[in-house]
């Protein structure tokens, strides 16, 4: 991740001179914005396409794409400078690090760059979000969920987010949610179905309720394309901070919680656990924080409370929200990916 910043220097609060390093390493820091413009935007103008085949000059590649001369060879050169082009003879190549920005290669990278530029915008509200210790829509920018409400192309990136990192966990996940004993599953907040259709794949036998604010059921209704075909499940139309259905005796919270404060996922908890009946389930399939993964996880949680005002948690606090809100932690599987499903039961 720091790849192109120097190490940061030990800087001991005792000592009152800066070291140069330390001022360096700090405005590198603030530098950062430059880096991931210039990766976004090379991605953008799909630079690794162009020279998939081989090595190419500035002439050739303006040719190509009519772009303006003298900018490419900026940009080129500004790609050449953080690794992802070489320059021999004049002409550029992808190095092995550039090959990663080929269209064959960008699909893990999808996540970062479909919400590129309104995690970028966001960030720079993060002096407010700290003061307010709300997401970026209670001070000033629209709130995503309102946005989300109201723009397609919001929801549309958003689907597409959700889809491609959820593709990736499906099979880990469905080998560790145990359907024992259940008959109808209510997957709430399961975005386009992709989850409950593969549980309903795997376990055909299972009836299954799909729960969702209603602009995404309009989209469903609509068939946008977005799971390919024919609904299995049925569509409820709700908002869980006021009414989540009765009838489930398998409760899903996928990647929910995690885009809400103490306060809302608890409401949330509590509401499902007044619509389940006694011996119900619920699987929460959350990120988990962990000694191992706490350093990464600090400048994800930023995000979250950025964007939505929400935050991963450890497994002691997923438990202590379960049982405030009157359900029986049971448990928690690891998958073989970063989310674990954490069990519950209704009392
Ligand atoms: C991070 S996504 C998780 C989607 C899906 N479960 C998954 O893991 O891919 C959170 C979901 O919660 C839904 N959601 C947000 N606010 C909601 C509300 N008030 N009532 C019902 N669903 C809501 C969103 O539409 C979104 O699909």
């Amino acid at each position: 991740m720091t790849l192109f910043l120097p190490e940061a220097p030990e800087v001991s609060p005792k000592n009152d001179k800066l070291p140069p390093a330390a001022a360096t390493t700090l405005e590198a820091y603030l530098h950062g914005y430059r880096l991931s413009a210039l990766v976004h935007a090379a991605i953008s103008l799909n630079i690794g396409e162009y020279f998939a085949k081989g090595g190419l000059g500035v002439a050739a590649l303006c040719e190509k794409t009519g772009w303006h001369p003298e900018a490419l060879q900026l940009f080129l050169e500004a790609l050449a400078s953080i690794g992802l082009l070489d320059l021999n003879a004049g002409k550029y190549t992808l190095t092995k690090l550039g090959q990663g920005i080929l269209p064959s290669n960008i699909a893990s990278l999808t996540s970062a760059l479909t919400s590129f530029k309104t995690l970028y915008s966001s960030f720079l509200d993060l002096p407010e979000v700290v003061r307010s210790g709300g997401p970026v829509d209670q001070v000033g920018a629209p709130c995503y969920w309102s946005r989300f409400r109201r723009e397609d192309s919001v929801r549309k990136e958003f689907y597409a987010n959700v889809e491609n990192s959820l593709s990736k966990y499906l099979d880990p996940l469905l080998a560790e949610i145990d359907v024992s004993s259940a008959t109808h599953v209510i997957d709430i907040g399961g975005a386009t179905g992709m989850l409950l259709n593969a549980i309903l794949s795997r376990w055909p036998y299972l009836r299954g309720t799909l729960m969702e604010r209603p602009e995404v059921v309009m989209d469903l209704q609509r068939h946008a394309g977005l799971v390919g075909e024919d609904l299995v499940f049925d569509l409820i139309p709700s908002d869980f901070f006021r009414h989540i259905p009765a009838g489930g005796d398998l409760y899903i919270l996928c990647r929910v919680l995690h885009d809400w404060a103490d306060e809302e996922a608890q409401t949330i908890l509590t509401n499902c656990a007044s619509a389940m009946s006694a011996g119900a389930r619920l699987l929460l399939i959350e990120k988990t924080i962990t000694k191992e993964n706490e350093a990464d996880m600090a400048l994800h949680n930023l995000k979250m409370m950025v964007l939505f005002g929400g935050k991963e948690r450890t497994l002691p606090q997923f438990a202590k929200l379960l049982n405030n809100a009157g359900l029986e932690f049971t448990g928690a599987r690891k998958t073989n990916s970063p989310l674990n499903v954490i069990e519950a039961r209704k009392r």
